[in-house]
């Protein structure tokens, strides 16, 4: 079978980590990212000897690309020409508008949290809904909270049957280098019920989720606290058991050193992972207790690189390359090594990239 071929819209924080995850796909090839500034991820690419082309986002003028040395491929047109599927990571509303030229071309697409659900045709997420994916053109991931919130309560429900949760998120108010967000020292609530709970129920609709979410003035993360009540008692062995096995989910505890978010970038930065990411969740062993019939555990979100796995699952399902959703994952997690870490002393992630 024929390499799927990959083009990135965006940059940015999100788009940079999809055109890695894309690259370390065996099956897939990245023909080229789209931006329209020479904004410092940008400049980076440069620095780095241009490993991947770059196209002419709608809007960007190419003399300023030219006076900074920063060769251009071509239009966002030739790009979406190249490809079989566009990962749209610009802005929230820009990718409605480059819809408009991926569906001129009959070329698919799957967009970011960002964009309202109407601009696709599934809302999707790689253990929950894959099958619903299967050959369609246009997909919506979740958003980064909701992505790894799915993937600890599908864990729990596929094994044992979830009628209910409600979620606290503890979410980072911006990413590293967001001065336009401010420089803050407060806490602020949104209202109830947060859209990663409506999201959650719009995915799984078996459930029933509530929730509330409170910024907070950190980057490194974001912490969500989940109480969920399964169809039948569920308990804190049983948890693990599920927890510990699902691929995306890597169980820590706060003995072993894994204190809060920013033991998790550390750790990762630690172990020399590209920009300090991480693929999978971080899920608290100790944080797991149980109250009456209700189970309760605390999960760590890395924002900027949870939901590049399932964005990757998003293609295979789009283009029909697996059809199910455990094959679809599988060979996601094969290719950008998640898990590798069970495997005493080694880190395959790292040892993958070429730099
Ligand atoms: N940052 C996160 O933690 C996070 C997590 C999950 C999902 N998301 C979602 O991912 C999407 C992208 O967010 P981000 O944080 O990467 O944004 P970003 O601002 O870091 O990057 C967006 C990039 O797109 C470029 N751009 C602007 N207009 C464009 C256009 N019309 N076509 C192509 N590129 C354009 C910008 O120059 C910028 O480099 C949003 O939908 C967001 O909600 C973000």
């Amino acid at each position: 079978m024929a390499k799927v071929r990959v083009g990135v819209a965006g940059y940015g924080t999100i788009g940079q980590r999809l055109a890695d995850g894309v690259a370390l796909q065996g099956d897939m090839e990245l023909v080229g990212v789209a931006d329209l500034a020479p904004t410092l991820a940008v400049q980076a690419l440069r620095e780095r000897g241009m490993p991947y082309n770059l196209y002419l986002a709608q809007g960007g003028d190419k003399r300023i690309f030219a006076e900074k040395g920063i060769p251009v491929t071509g239009t966002f047109e030739e790009l979406a020409d190249s490809v079989d599927i566009m990962l749209d990571a610009s802005p929230g509303g820009a990718g409605a508008e480059n819809k408009k030229i991926y569906e001129a071309r009959g070329v698919k697409a799957v967009f970011q949290g960002g964009e309202h659900n109407s601009v696709a045709e599934v809302f999707f997420h790689g253990y929950a809904n894959y099958e619903r994916g299967v050959n369609k053109n246009y997909l919506k991931l979740t958003s980064c909270n909701t992505t790894g919130l799915i993937r600890s309560v599908d864990c729990l429900d596929r094994r044992y049957g979830v009628e209910k949760v409600v979620v606290t998120i503890i979410r980072r108010v911006a990413d590293p280098g967001d001065y336009h967000r401010g420089l803050t020292n407060a806490l602020q609530i949104d209202r109830a019920p947060s859209h990663q709970a409506v999201d959650l129920m719009t995915i799984m609709p078996h459930i029933n989720a509530t929730g509330i979410l409170v910024h907070t003035p950190v980057t490194h993360g974001h912490m969500i606290t989940v109480v969920v009540s399964g169809k039948s008692k569920i308990t804190k062995e049983q948890a693990l058991e599920a927890f510990r096995e699902h691929p995306r989910i890597r169980v820590v505890s706060v003995a072993e050193g894994f204190l809060g978010n920013a033991s998790f970038f550390k750790y990762a930065r630690d172990l020399g992972n590209p920009r300090g990411d991480m693929y999978e969740i971080g899920l608290w062993e100790d944080s797991i207790a149980e109250s009456g019939k209700d189970l309760i555990y605390a999960i760590y979100i890395p924002q900027e690189s949870v939901t590049i796995p399932e964005t990757m699952d998003a293609v295979r399902a789009a283009c029909g390359m697996q059809t199910s959703g455990q094959e679809g994952t599988e060979k996601t997690n094969q290719y950008l090594h998640i898990g590798s870490y069970r495997q005493e002393g080694s880190h395959a992630l790292w040892n993958s990239y070429d730099r």
